[in-house]
């Protein structure tokens, strides 16, 4: 009853924070830079406001941890993580694939997550143990468990040297998988793995508000996560692989393992 509660809140407040960034996705943006190759702009900070809002009301003794806002002291069972508005640079250019991320985490583990696209109402949930969903209907991943069958994609750290090492992950993976496909936004190329509409998914710097929600509902939907070192998934992971079945995640460490350290 209190994990349905959380996803009852974090819904609704995702899907009203959603609202406001949908309101003003196509209006100009005021831009700040915020650090190397890193922006943010006035509907993060809006949209943000709004969630912490919601969430400080509901549950006035849990802690949060937010993209822009930081993260509130305290040791608290349970921790919420924010991403008001994951893919900001397409945001900022006007391209639609951004989405609003909010999870509980629960002595460091996600319970639950609810990723929400307002460009397209997609609302992607989970609660620990309870199963996915996609716009309320269960969710599953493609199943898929061989290589040449894959569509994967990558997102691309900001940092040169680290971006140079993903591109020569890729460029590993992509002769022999059906394709590559990169959306620019970290927590709805995770989704979209638990999805079926994507099959493997690497990172190298991600931070827990990027990928709490996400990966449970990877997990819930019956997909596995890993990590580009190849030891366990954990929130605090920078790396993660997400893969629709374990074999696939099988697959790809074989291939990371003969020709990346
Ligand atoms: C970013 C996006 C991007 C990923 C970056 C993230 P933001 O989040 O998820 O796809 O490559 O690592 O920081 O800044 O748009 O919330
Ligand atoms: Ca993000
Ligand atoms: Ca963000």
């Amino acid at each position: 009853m209190t994990a349905l509660r959380w996803l009852n809140v974090a819904t609704e407040t995702a899907r009203e924070a959603g609202a406001l960034l949908k309101a003003q996705w196509s209006r100009p943006h005021t831009v700040h830079s915020k650090g190397y190759r890193d922006i943010v702009t006035e509907s993060d900070l809006a949209a943000e406001q709004l969630i912490l809002s919601r969430l400080r009301a509901a549950f006035p003794d849990h802690a949060i941890t937010s993209e822009e806002a930081g993260a509130d002291a305290g040791d608290a069972r349970v921790r919420w993580l924010i991403d008001p508005l994951d893919g900001t640079t397409n945001f900022a250019h006007h391209n639609p694939n951004f989405c609003v991320s909010i999870a509980a985490a629960e002595n460091g583990r996600p319970v639950v997550g609810v990723i929400y696209d307002p460009l397209r109402d997609e609302l992607f949930a989970a609660r620990r143990g309870g199963g996915a969903t996609f716009n309320g209907a269960p969710l599953r991943t493609s199943g898929a468990t061989a290589l040449d069958t894959v569509t994967f994609s990558a997102d691309w750290p900001r940092e040169p040297a680290l971006r140079a090492d993903m591109w020569r992950r890729a460029g590993t993976l992509l002769p022999l998988v059906r394709t590559l496909r990169c959306l620019g936004s970290a927590a709805l190329n995770m989704v979209y793995v638990a999805a079926g509409r994507l099959d493997l998914y690497m990172a190298r710097t991600l931070s827990p508000w990027d990928q709490g929600a996400a990966a449970l509902i990877v997990q819930e939907a019956g997909g596995v996560l890993g990590t580009l070192a190849g030891v366990p998934w954990t929130l605090a992971r920078p790396d993660p692989v997400a893969a629709a079945t374990p074999a696939l995640l099988a697959a790809f460490h074989a291939v990371s393992r003969e020709n990346h350290q």
